[in-house]
């Protein structure tokens, strides 16, 4: 790339690059462009609000470090945030790596909600999170209800230090407690609110991911021959840790018809997102133990 050049130049430059490489996106971008602004923008650390940034010059270092990262991109598929160390769920940062999943999930848009209509919290919720990865759920939970307490869970303790980072960069330590388990077991009390992105991905369909998948946790991925493992634990054991008006949200992705034939039984309800994304179950607890009461799948 010659010097010099405007963000406007080079923002065209680095998407047809990244266009031509056939990356893949979805990790919280949708096209080459985003994730040019997003390389762009980080290095030259602008606001993606500020109408001024088109017209800025990029100084040979930071044209440097961005042709750097946009070649890593292009060439070994690794995503943005994994380049950068840092996504952006609920409209909050938070530190990444390849111990974690990348954030993306629907659940930002039922957390900055407060969940409403789908469902109603008492004022200091107890809210527990399985599978917490970079701690992006419970994390911005604990700051969309203030007076909540928040237990996170995962398996992984090398995700968990990840969530550590982020629980003290967000300031959230005195309520966000953060658990090694494995499902629900050893979990103590009931709380009004479960939360869970768990791995759902089936088996089957890992292998065929685009490499920018595999650069992610097999661990958090992985979700057992149709998707379900560890989902159908959850809601087996969902109703012991659950108040009696509480309630399960539970992210299934593609896997919604899986669950609907999983659980006939189960009147699990179906948000629908204005920014994209679907497939994350809601269930009350009395529907839930009403259901368990009836046997659940094989
Ligand atoms: C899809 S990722 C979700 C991460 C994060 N909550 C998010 O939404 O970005 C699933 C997480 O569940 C964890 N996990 C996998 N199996 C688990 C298990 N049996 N018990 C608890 N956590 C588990 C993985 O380590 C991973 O961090």
């Amino acid at each position: 790339m010659s010097d010099p050049v405007t963000v406007a130049q080079l923002l065209d430059r680095a998407e047809t690059q990244l266009a031509a490489a056939h990356i893949v996106c979805g990790h919280g971008t949708a096209t080459p462009r985003d994730e040019a602004a997003a390389i762009i923008y980080h290095v030259m650390g602008l606001q993606h609000e500020n109408p001024q940034a088109y017209g800025r010059r990029v100084g040979a270092d930071a044209l440097r470090r961005i042709a750097d990262l946009l070649e890593v991109r292009a060439t070994r598929r690794i995503p943005v945030p994994y380049l950068l160390g840092e996504a952006w769920f609920a409209g909050l940062p938070f530190y990444v790596d390849e111990r974690v999943l990348i954030p993306r999930s629907p659940f930002a848009e039922l957390i900055t909600t407060r969940f409403s209509p789908w469902l109603a919290l008492p004022g200091h919720p107890r809210i527990l999170e399985i599978g917490t990865g970079s701690g992006c759920i419970a994390i911005a939970a604990a700051l969309a209800f203030p007076g909540s307490e928040v237990v996170a869970t995962d398996v992984s303790a090398a995700a968990l230090d990840v969530a550590r980072r982020n629980v003290e960069r967000h300031g959230v330590a005195g309520r966000v407690q953060l658990v090694q388990a494995d499902g629900l077991r050893g979990i103590a009390g009931r709380f009004d609110l479960l939360l869970s992105n768990p791995p759902y991905v089936p088996d089957g369909e890992l292998e065929d991911m685009p490499p920018e998948y595999a650069r992610e946790p097999r661990l958090a991925l992985a979700g057992g021959a149709d998707g379900l493992a560890l989902v159908r634990r959850i809601l087996q054991d969902a109703p012991r840790h659950l108040q009696r008006d509480g309630w399960l949200a539970v992210e299934v992705g593609a896997g919604i018809e899986t669950l609907e034939r999983a659980f006939p039984q189960v009147p699990f309800l179906w948000p629908e997102f204005a920014h994209g994304g679907d497939g994350i179950a809601i269930v009350s607890a009395q529907d839930l133990t009403a259901a368990a009461r009836q046997p659940f799948d094989k």
